[in-house]
């Protein structure tokens, strides 16, 4: 559904499963989403419904035997889109592409630092590979990269190990590997879950800071909406797998299209208050990855099912407006063919 060409990222149907013996892990079973050139595209959704495995899968980083089974990722570069989702994990392409246009970051900023290993040979390293400089020129990259993400005494601290960082530092240090190779599109899984509330703060302030002067896009997973409300241009709520509606913010806080959506706003006690609320769980379990229900997977806790269609019937992503999609019943046309009277219903 592209509907302007500053479409940085298209997602397409993309699923990622897990087999297990007892039964395959619909991890990712279908997601659709945009991202746009310098926008903020937030990620919202109960634990376990799939961000992460979403985020991983764009790179290739999914651990066997998890894979990608179906779907596209569009990457447009200036001349030219490339299918990340048909590259081969461990090619030189998504290397390439992991090195030049996609970075991610993580909670956990050990997860891309290595603690044994001086902050500056590691930037420095990075810097390299990216870059055609000398080690003297990426030394002094290196510093500025490290005054860019707030590091004070970055001349020093470039000969420093991350374990003599505090949590916010190392962050500021994770944040600036990312950024040595000037990506179009940073991926942030929830990167300040770990960090005191002042502390998020300002990562969040600069990770805003950043994109403004470098113009990259976001893509941020978050369960704080108080977040997404800072930040977000955009914001994609995903269950069980699924993007079930993407929508720009105001449209997800004031007209929420989805019953999930709405679902998950309920429980928050109003929106101008949203500052610190985590996304509270709705009424219902959700169920087991094994375990997916038929037709629309929010039906059995959906307060507006429509029984008889939902049980069988599964959404697809339906246009709603330039940019905004959801996947449910509710808007879709019923078409005759589709209705009651399967064999499935009969028994
Ligand atoms: N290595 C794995 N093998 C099998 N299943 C996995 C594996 N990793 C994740 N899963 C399953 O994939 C589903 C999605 O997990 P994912 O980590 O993407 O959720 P999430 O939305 O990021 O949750 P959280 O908010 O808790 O971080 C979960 O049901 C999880 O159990
Ligand atoms: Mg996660």
């Amino acid at each position: 559904m592209p509907d302007n060409d500053n479409v940085l990222l298209e997602v397409r149907g993309l699923k990622t499963h897990f087999p297990a013996p007892a039964g395959t892990v619909r991890a990712v079973d279908g997601v659709d989403l945009t991202v746009r050139a310098g926008k903020t595209l937030c990620v919202v959704g109960e634990s376990g419904c799939g961000k992460s495995m979403t985020a991983r899968s764009l790179m290739q980083l999914v651990e066997p035997p998890g894979k990608i089974v179906a779907g596209e990722v569009l990457l447009h570069r200036r001349h030219e889109t490339i299918d990340l989702a048909g590259l081969s994990p461990r090619g030189r392409k998504i290397r390439e592409v992991r090195g030049r246009d996609i970075a991610m970051i993580f909670q956990e900023p050990m997860t891309s630092l290595s603690l044994v290993h001086r902050i500056g040979d590691q930037l420095i390293e990075a810097i390299r590979v990216h870059r055609d400089v000398g080690k003297r020129q990426a030394r002094e990259q290196a510093i500025e990269l490290l005054a860019k993400v707030g590091i004070p005494r970055p001349d020093k601290l470039v000969d420093g190990y991350p374990f003599q960082l505090s949590g916010g530092m190392r962050q500021r240090a994770m944040i600036a590997m990312a950024l040595s190779c000037e990506p179009d599109l940073l991926i942030a899984d929830e990167p300040t879950t770990a960090l005191d509330v002042t502390t998020q703060a300002q990562i969040m302030e600069l990770l805003a800071e950043l994109q403004r002067e470098l113009g990259m896009a976001i893509l941020l997973i978050t369960h704080d909406l108080g977040v997404v409300a800072e930040m977000a241009d955009e914001v994609a709520v995903m269950y069980l797998g699924t993007v079930v509606e993407q929508a720009p913010v105001d449209d997800i806080f004031h007209d929420p299209r989805h019953p999930y959506t709405r679902a998950l706003l309920k429980s928050i006690p109003r929106v101008g208050r949203a500052a610190r609320h985590r996304l509270e769980s709705i009424s219902g379990a959700v169920p087991s990855p094994h375990d997916r229900p038929t037709g629309c997977p929010f039906h059995p806790r959906c307060p507006e099912v429509m029984p008889g269609r939902c049980d069988t019937e599964v959404p697809t992503a339906v246009r709603l407006g330039a940019d905004r999609h959801a996947s449910c019943l509710l808007h879709e046309p019923m078409i005759p063919s589709q209705t009651r009277g399967s064999v499935a219903d009969d028994r």
